[in-house]
């Protein structure tokens, strides 16, 4: 049976690139319903970095109301926060023990966030991969929807399964297939087509945050970087103009588009023309995401208690999967 998992960290507020690169995609596969699907607020991944404990509690309900403001139904799909549910964190010890030293330290991701100090690192943060394909394989899940930036660490997680499998002798862990689709897998900054969108980015005009207001999206679009060229007629004339790119990525992204559909429309208009519709299109589609958010966070009780529940379906799947686990590797119980 085909089965979704995917994580978001509280580590901060969701940005657009969260939303188009993972979310939104979320939502569409709950809703095609030909998967079993299951998402995470990953808390144990963001405190591989220092979290204040209010903040985090805080960013945690956060995220819930996003995913659920997004379109994420706990009728259709389990939502959970990773720390409610055990087996992410069993697992992901015993993974430890099967992934390589030499393997984690290839890692982008752990060189980009390590930095030059790695001596100062937390060791969660060099051991994170391992835990993300505990998230994913506690659940034999076979679709994992990210962004770009995560593929390293899902052919990470292909080769933790097969080497466990191979060790013990067994066919237990599937090889998950990333699925890495449609025009915003990678969202840039708004100020430099060579960055990534990201959380992390001193400069707030960089990234579209879900919980900006209608004139901060409006405001942030009209200064985002771009060239002096009109807009090409096809996708082929937006090579080497990454900003430029990245602009028409989104809004094929949010108006569910490919980007030779949007450039039939918008080729030959100015950047003076096409920003303002951009900006229309993302205040409609964000705003009313981000005014259900708030409302949501009115009532944390009431996502405390969906995660609750999310957590008790969950450790249906996960409980009969670590079990079966700790009895291939051996251990009384
Ligand atoms: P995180 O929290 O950094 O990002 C969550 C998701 O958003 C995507 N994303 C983007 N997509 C397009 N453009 C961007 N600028 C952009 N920025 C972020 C990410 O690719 C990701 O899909 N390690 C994961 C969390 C995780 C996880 C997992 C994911 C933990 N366990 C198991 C999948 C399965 C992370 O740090 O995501």
């Amino acid at each position: 049976h085909p089965r979704v998992f995917s994580g978001i960290q509280p580590s901060g507020g969701l940005t657009l690139g969260n939303y188009l690169g993972a979310i939104k995609r979320f939502v569409d596969m709950q809703n095609q319903g030909d998967f079993e699907t299951v998402y995470c607020m990953v808390d144990l991944h963001a405190i591989t970095v220092w979290q204040d404990p209010a903040d985090l509690k805080r960013n945690t309900r956060e995220l819930a109301a996003g995913f659920i403001a997004s379109g994420i139904s706990p009728e259709k799909s389990i939502l959970i926060n990773q720390s409610q549910v055990p087996e992410h964190a069993q697992l992901g010890w015993i993974f430890n023990c099967v992934a390589r030293m030499g393997w984690m330290g290839r890692m982008t991701q752990w060189k980009d966030k390590a930095g030059k100090n790695a001596e100062a690192a937390s060791l969660g943060l060099f051991g994170y991969p391992a835990l993300m394909a505990a998230d994913i394989l506690v659940y034999h899940a076979t679709h994992v929807p990210v962004g770009e930036d995560q593929k390293q660490h899902l052919e990470l997680t292909r080769d933790i399964a097969a080497k466990f499998n191979h060790d013990y002798g067994v066919d237990f862990f599937p090889l998950t297939e990333p699925v890495i689709e449609g025009a915003a897998t990678r969202v840039m900054s708004l100020r430099d087509g060579s960055k990534k969108m990201s959380k992390s980015d001193p400069s707030d005009a960089s990234r579209i945050n879900m919980t900006d207001d209608a004139d901060t999206i409006a405001k942030k679009i009209r200064k985002a970087k771009t060239d002096p060229d009109a807009l090409p007629s096809e996708a082929a004339g937006l090579k080497d103009r990454p900003e430029a790119r990245n602009l028409v990525n989104i809004y094929a992204a949010l108006n569910e588009q490919t980007v030779d559909q949007v450039l039939a429309d918008v080729g030959g208009q100015q950047f003076g023309t096409f920003k303002p519709a951009l900006a229309e299109l993302a205040v409609a589609k964000l705003a009313p995401i981000s005014t259900e958010m708030a409302r949501l966070m009115d009532d944390v009780g009431e996502i405390d208690k969906l995660l609750a529940k999310g957590a008790e379906q969950a450790r249906e799947i996960t409980a009969p999967i670590l079990k079966k686990t700790y009895e291939i590797v051996g251990m009384v119980g």
